[in-house]
């Protein structure tokens, strides 16, 4: 039977989120380890989320591309495949990660409790690649001071933009997921008159009202990341969360982004990095830097639960 329940991917967008890369160690209990956990995860979600229903904790677990081999072999979900590092104008890194855990909820001590029974099913399974603590920020914005989110699919529309359908029968349900972490020139980004900051985004900053298309500059973050296949929007479902240590000078936005198809993803990340045309690139990202990026597939959750068997 085709697995079809998908994971949380379209959960409601909450105060705080852990973001958790990990990578396989090497040898077969570490896959034991880690199908396990796949069998067990709904489950512990549930053990944690009950304890306090109305904040929604909600999960989602990738697998990387090398990890799909070692853990499932075949059948592969058809377009999942490593990161691909992108040398432009500016540089998107592939770093390393075979599972990505996504933890949100209205309260940061349900993520941490969770993420504290994940990584101790998975000692001496794994080595933590990357992770970090995302919270809202005023308005929801991010570190920038823009409000992030806006444009975001809702209800259908974020599952029509998110989960496989029949392009990929057996995985039905799946779903595409890429993180990268950026870091901000905080100082830098405070030297840019606002006006020229709102050029950037494509928005006004204070009111969060979209420019005029007249006003937008081609290479306007809302330009660039807007992208169509036969005269048709390709939406993905963003969860950026603001990250951050004010005492180490840190000062980030974690950018998550979900699709049916990782190409998606990877075309607004070409217009950003490569510019569109070429060199018209993202000035945000004068003042950002991309530290990671990994891409994994989100098995719908049946699949997950059934493979410890
Ligand atoms: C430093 C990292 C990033 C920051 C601070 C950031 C911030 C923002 C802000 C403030 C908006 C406008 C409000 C909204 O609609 O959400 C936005 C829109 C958007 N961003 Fe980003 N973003 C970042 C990275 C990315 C990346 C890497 C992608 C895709 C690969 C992306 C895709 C989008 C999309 C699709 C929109 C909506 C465009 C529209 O429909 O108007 N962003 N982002």
């Amino acid at each position: 039977m085709t697995a079809t329940t998908p994971q949380a991917v379209d959960a409601r967008l909450t105060r705080s989120a852990i973001f958790l890369v990990a990578t396989l160690n090497s040898g077969p209990d570490a896959e034991a380890a880690a199908r396990g956990l796949c069998a067990d995860i709904a489950g512990l979600t549930r053990s944690v989320g009950v304890r306090a229903a109305d904040d929604t904790l909600s999960c989602v677990m990738g697998i990387g591309s090398q990890a799909w081999d070692r853990l499932f072999g075949a059948p592969r979900p058809k377009e999942l495949h490593p990161f691909r590092e992108i040398k432009g104008v500016h540089h998107a890194p592939a770093t390393p990660g075979d599972l990505l855990f996504h933890l949100r909820a209205e309260r940061m001590d349900l993520c941490f409790e969770l993420s504290t029974l994940i990584m101790a099913r998975l000692d001496g399974a794994v080595t933590v690649a990357d992770t970090a603590q995302g919270f809202k920020y005023f308005d929801d914005r991010d570190l920038l001071g823009f409000v992030d989110g806006t444009e975001n699919p809702v209800a259908q529309a974020a599952r029509d933009a998110t989960l496989i359908g029949d392009e990929d029968q057996a995985f039905k349900g799946g779903s595409y997921v890429i993180v990268q972490k950026y870091l901000h020139d905080m100082k830098k980004w405070d030297e840019i008159p606002v006006e020229q900051q709102e050029k950037i985004i494509g928005r006004k900053k204070l009111s969060n009202v979209e420019l005029d298309d007249a006003a937008k500059p081609s290479y306007a973050h809302n330009v660039l990341t807007v992208i169509e296949k036969d005269g048709q929007e390709q939406p993905i479902l963003r969860d950026n969360m603001p990250f951050g240590d004010a005492g180490k000078g840190e000062f980030g936005t974690y950018f998550i982004g979900y699709a049916r198809s990782p190409l998606r993803i990877e075309r607004m990340l070409d217009n950003m990095f490569l510019g569109n045309p070429p060199g018209n690139y993202d000035r945000l990202l004068d003042v950002s830097r991309a530290v990671t990026g990994s891409l994994y597939f989100v098995p719908p959750a049946d699949f997950l639960e059934d493979a410890g068997e």
